[in-house]
């Protein structure tokens, strides 16, 4: 199966989740600008939450793909919790016409006086965990 592990990440917590996932699945780790011209069987994406939204880098990488770019898509991501960036995800892909996948992975992210720590150890764990089974079956 052709797997891309792809991610948006300005302060490295969402970067250390992506490359726990890329690791157990024996692949690499993309940013969303190095990622080009995509063709694969499952897209993993993962991006965090800026004020309510997503980085202007995500929504240009999700603009860039098309109904072929994957076959699935899966998602993951970080934020302190208050929002989840997962349902403007999931809006864009479909509307480019991607399938993506019902089982998101959400990772609380350090940020201010939140999350302290986070993602650690037990998170990356959970990370490959989910990783692991989206190829199983
Ligand atoms: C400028 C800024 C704005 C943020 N706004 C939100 C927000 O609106 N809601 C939320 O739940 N988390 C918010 N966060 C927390 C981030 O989503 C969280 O720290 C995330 O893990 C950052 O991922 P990164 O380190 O990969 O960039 C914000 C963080 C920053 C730096």
């Amino acid at each position: 199966m052709n797997i891309a592990v792809v991610y948006q990440s300005r302060g490295g917590n969402t970067k250390k989740v992506a490359e726990a996932i890329a690791r157990a699945l024996h692949t690499a780790a993309w940013e969303v600008e190095e990622a080009k011209n995509l063709d694969c069987d499952l897209l993993i994406l993962g991006s965090a939450v800026y004020a309510a939204q997503l980085d202007k880098k995500t929504k240009a990488f999700i603009d860039s793909l098309n109904g072929t770019s994957a076959k699935r898509v899966a998602l993951f991501g970080t934020s302190a919790g208050g929002r989840k960036p997962f349902g403007m995800m999931r809006k864009a892909l479909t509307k480019k016409g991607l399938p993506v996948d019902d089982r998101d992975l959400f990772i609380p992210g350090a940020w201010t006086f939140m999350n302290k720590g986070r993602p650690n150890d037990q998170d990356l764990a959970n990370a490959e965990a989910w990783a692991k089974s989206l190829i199983e079956g």
